[in-house]
């Protein structure tokens, strides 16, 4: 199939991109930079040029796909508000595009928030919903597409998604834990966030890709919910830093933007997604990765 990508060349869509090319799927990438599409090119994925906010070139490939996995987002979590907009309208171009076709459209979504207190399964339906909810709303409008005519999927990853050269929220806390000489936990760390290996995550997607629904909700979570503590601990050691808990009141001076998430309690069930979808997940875990020097300058 040929497959349009938003993304192709991030953390998630570079692995993603390799299970497509790999299982002799075409893979057409929207490409933002010249650096991007060569990236693309040389992978063996077709670059096409534009950006998230040029919705006529998302729509044409959209229609010349056979289906489409939007992985792209604008990650400035000082403009979050905005990137939910941008995240907003690709969703409703893609849905628009492909509404009666009967054609995959994969959406990338989180976990962040979907039941607080409680593990969250595949059955929970998110709640943010509308343009002025967290990420635009855009998983529930993917699904709503599910009615008109589309095979919407929803693939909600873990709040890490990690490995070697992984650059999402553990970088973003070994950064904070080097700036400050200390690697922090919030209150006493018992939160939990949910992870996977970068490997398993790209693997469910091509999983998707075959055998998903039409409104299909997938989680992809190889650990159900990792401590907080233990994940600054793990990075303590690998940094050679001292280990210590953060008033939660000062989260957001410690922390940044990744405060709010860090002090999250986000765990999340994946039996529905193992037992549907015959999905094992083999990748180290994420203490292993940081262990392994995963989160190490440079690394
Ligand atoms: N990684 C995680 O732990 C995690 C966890 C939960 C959910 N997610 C979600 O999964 C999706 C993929 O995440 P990721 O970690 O792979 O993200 P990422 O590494 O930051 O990659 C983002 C991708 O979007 C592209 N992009 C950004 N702004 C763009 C723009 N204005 N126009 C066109 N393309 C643009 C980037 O292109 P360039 O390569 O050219 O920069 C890149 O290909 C996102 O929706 C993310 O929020 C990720």
């Amino acid at each position: 199939m040929r497959i349009f990508v938003t993304g192709a060349t991030g953390w998630i869509g570079t692995a993603v991109t390799g299970e497509l090319l790999d299982a002799g799927h075409d893979v057409v990438g929207l490409a933002r930079s010249d650096a991007s599409a060569r990236t693309l090119a040389a992978r063996g994925a077709t670059p096409l040029r534009g950006t998230l906010d040029d919705l006529g070139t998302i729509k044409d490939a959209t229609a010349a796909a056979d289906g489409v996995i939007h992985l792209g987002f604008v990650h400035d979590f000082d403009r979050f508000a905005e990137s939910g907009r941008i995240e907003r309208a690709v969703v409703e171009t893609i849905g628009d595009t492909l509404a009666g076709s009967d054609r995959p459209f994969l959406l990338a979504a989180g976990v962040a928030g979907l039941t607080p207190g409680r593990v969250a399964t595949e059955d929970d339906v998110t709640g943010a919903v509308g343009p002025d909810a967290p990420r635009g709303g855009s998983e529930a409008l993917a699904l709503s597409f599910a009615d008109r005519g589309v095979r919407s999927v929803a693939l909600r990853f873990a709040a890490s998604v990690h490995g070697i050269g992984d650059h999402g929220f553990v970088a973003e806390l070994a950064r904070v834990a080097r700036e400050h000489g200390v690697s922090g936990y919030l209150g006493d760390g018992a939160n939990r966030w949910p992870a996977v290996h970068r490997s398993d995550a790209a693997r469910l997607v091509r999983l998707a890709l075959d055998d998903a629904p039409a409104g299909g909700v997938l989680h992809a979570v190889a650990e159900e919910g990792v401590a907080t503590r233990d994940i600054a601990e793990a990075l303590g050691r690998s940094l050679d830093l001292p280990v210590g808990p953060v008033d939660p009141a000062d989260a957001d001076e410690h922390f940044g933007w990744i405060g709010r998430f860090f002090a999250l309690d986000a765990p999340t069930s994946s039996a529905l997604t193992r037992e549907r979808y015959g999905w094992t997940p083999t990748g180290p875990t994420l203490l292993d990765d940081i262990a392994a020097g995963g989160y190490l300058p440079g690394a």
